[in-house]
């Protein structure tokens, strides 16, 4: 959502602009942009639609130059034109934005950056500014014309407007962050000023990426990577001034203040496609060792077997024994890794768990106790209304735990503790391996919590625990053949609708099987609880809808079996996914009640969500491509929801 650079150093700003633009693509946009200084002048080039627009603006020159070229000959051209920009706009400082629409639509002029009437101050900003129409109503009110109908704009004009009373820059950044409300993340140049660029922050993300002779801003890590590896962090309205050579850093009241980098371990080809067609079948196929990275940490091992689970860097031992509930609170696919584990925490701690998205439960006055656990899960740590919900619980007195993917995101810092997922990057706007090391941090949870409350016995703590150990091996043995997928998929994609349906564990799942298939395919998928089919959605099964039955808890065989056959009366297209060891779904002549049936290894019950999601993120992924969608970038998504 809204992607933010910013360059100050020796090379052409330009294409090192657009390469980081490259890199936050992930994040969802449909307008981009740069602003270089180019002597004395900003130079400024924006465009709605793809940064292949963008680049094809600067340079004048088309990408694909004939029909018949393919994907990979235009991407290489796309890049030998991306370095061209450097003769068209020629300054070494810089910002660019790749610009998701909020307030007026995707258009050329809506696009950042943004100016101020001379054009000597360029801003670019992620965030919403919620005072904007006042702000807007004031600087007109002193004679300003508008050009755009952002709410991003007036922070150009409000800049202008301190500049031209205190005559320092940095003065009038700071005081111009003190009337916005809302959030930004924000990269300012101003013409003359041509040493620096000033960037801030308030709930939006923004790094500091610190380079030899050379320093960058970014939304996000991927960005700069190519460059350093030495990052800060930005923490909530500090604000930092780029030079060439050194970067200074600020609190909100222009106090110097001092801080240390963090230095980031994954490399450059983490945020690759390493060969994949796309990133999100590259993320699907990294689950094993995603797994395996976030699960053999937490374990306690004697010889070879895992025995144990130890979240000593952590203290809440305490608060799991004497815990009345647990609240977990998350958005999206983090959500339906929630409802997994209200089964999990349920099942082994026998502890009552109330799960709620993040945006409904922040507006709903919700009952905190003291002894309430507060989880709260997000792939990136600075999801608007998740972070909303941190900050209620923790107003209440509540202890939160973050469960994240991203070291130094919002929810790391403020949480009270955090267990990260070791996922590794995921550029692909659908969730994959970040959903399946969220179950894997849960259950570790659930079964430390369990073995805290006393209410599994030692040998059942133990057996789970191996059992959990053992998964990242299963997801390897699914995604060693995916045929059965394949063919399925291929007779099958042109079909209008796709419901998930599953009992316990199996109904919890199919909520991220049916996200997954909308999000990337824009087929319509539901996911219903097979006992609520006669209780209305059965009304919509006919020939042209695909029933994917989740059946995976040996317990509800029986049920589920019933439920697959209510549906093919319907003549529908079923698909089963089950365990290898199932040989139920039969009828009384013993011929088989579904069309297709996709197997995952044996496991516990309980852990079946972490092996019968992939079969759906792999049907999800080859819908999409079969329907001649990119799955890597759905439209009207973001990867990294930082507005409400
Ligand atoms: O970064 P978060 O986990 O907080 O993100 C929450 C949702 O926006 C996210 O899971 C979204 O639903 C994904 N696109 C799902 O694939």
């Amino acid at each position: 959502m809204c992607g933010i650079v910013g360059y100050i150093g020796s090379k052409y700003a330009a294409p090192v602009l657009v390469n980081a633009l490259k890199k936050l693509e992930y994040r969802g946009y449909d307008s981009a942009g740069i602003a270089v200084l180019e002597d004395e002048d900003i130079v400024v080039r924006k465009v709605k639609g793809a940064l292949k627009n963008l680049v094809e603006n600067i340079t004048d020159k088309v990408i694909k130059t004939s029909e018949s070229m393919s994907e990979s000959e235009c991407e290489k051209r796309e890049q030998e034109l991306i370095q061209e920009t450097s003769k068209y706009v020629k300054g070494t400082l810089g910002i660019g934005h790749t610009r998701w629409a909020t307030h007026g639509e995707p258009s050329n002029v809506n696009a950042h950056p943004h100016l101020n009437e001379d054009g000597t101050i360029a801003i670019v900003h992620n965030g919403i500014v919620e005072n904007y129409a006042k702000l807007k109503a004031w600087l007109q009110g002193e004679g300003i014309v508008f050009k755009s109908q952002t709410d991003t704009e007036v922070i150009a004009h409000t800049i202008n407007f301190y500049y031209e009373q205190f005559g320092d820059i940095f003065q009038a950044v700071t005081a111009s962050l003190k009337k916005l409300e809302g959030s930004y993340a924000l990269g300012v140049l101003c013409s003359d000023y041509p040493d620096r660029i000033i960037a801030a922050r308030k709930e939006s993300p923004l790094i500091v990426g610190l380079g030899k002779g050379e320093n960058f801003i970014a939304s996000d890590v991927p960005a700069v990577l190519e460059y350093t590896r030495e990052v800060y962090f930005l923490e909530q309205k500090e604000i930092a001034v780029l030079y060439e050579d050194h970067v200074d850093l600020f609190d909100e009241d222009g106090n110097k203040i001092i801080k240390q980098p963090y230095h980031v371990e994954w490399d450059i080809s983490s945020a690759e496609k390493n060969g994949y067609e796309h990133f999100m079948l590259k993320e699907i196929h990294e689950q094993p060792k995603a797994l395996h990275d976030t699960i053999h940490p937490r374990l306690v091992f004697d010889g070879e077997k895992p025995v144990d689970i130890k979240f000593d860097d952590l203290n809440f031992d305490e608060a799991f024994k004497n815990a009345g509930r647990i609240v977990i609170t998350a958005c999206g696919t983090s959500y339906h890794a929630s409802v997994v584990a209200k089964y999990a925490f349920e099942k082994f701690a026998r502890i009552p768990v109330v799960v709620d998205t993040a945006s409904e439960f922040r507006y709903r006055n919700p009952i905190l106790k003291k002894d309430d656990v507060f989880i709260i899960i997000t792939q990136s740590g600075e999801t608007a209304d998740t972070l909303a919900a941190l900050r209620l619980a923790k107003e209440n007195g509540v202890r939160v735990i973050a469960i994240t993917n991203c070291v130094g995101s919002t929810a790391s810092r403020e949480a009270d503790d955090v267990i990260y997922t070791w996922a590794g990057p995921e550029i692909a706007v659908a969730s994959t391996k970040a959903y399946t090391t969220q179950l894997a941090c849960l259950y570790l949870l659930a079964l430390k919590c369990a073995d805290l409350r006393k209410t599994i016995s030692a040998q059942e703590y133990q057996h789970n625990i191996q059992e959990l150990y053992s998964l990242s091996d299963k997801v390897s043995e699914i995604l060693e053949d995916k045929t059965s997928i394949q063919k399925f998929v291929s007779r099958n994609f042109n079909k209008t609708k796709i419901f998930y349906i599953g009992r316990n564990f199996d109904s919890a799942t199919s909520l991220e099987c049916a996200l997954k298939l909308k999000e990337v395919s824009y087929m319509h998928s539901e996911a219903f609880a097979a006992g609520e089919l006669k209780h209305g959605p059965i009304a919509l099964v006919d020939e042209s809808t695909i029933v994917v039955a989740i059946a995976t808890q040996k317990s509800l065989y029986d049920k589920i079996a019933s439920n697959i056959e209510e549906v093919k009366s319907r003549i529908c297209t079923t698909l089963v996914i089950t365990q290898k060891s199932c040989n139920r779904f039969k009828n009384d002549e013993e011929k088989v009640i579904y069309d297709e049936v996709v197997k995952v290894p044996d496991t516990e019950d309980a852990f079946a969500p972490i092996l019968s999601v992939i079969p759906a993120q792999l049907l999800a992924y080859y819908c999409a491509v079969h329907r001649g969608m990119n799955p890597d970038k759905p439209r009207n998504l973001a990867k990294s929801v930082t507005v409400e």
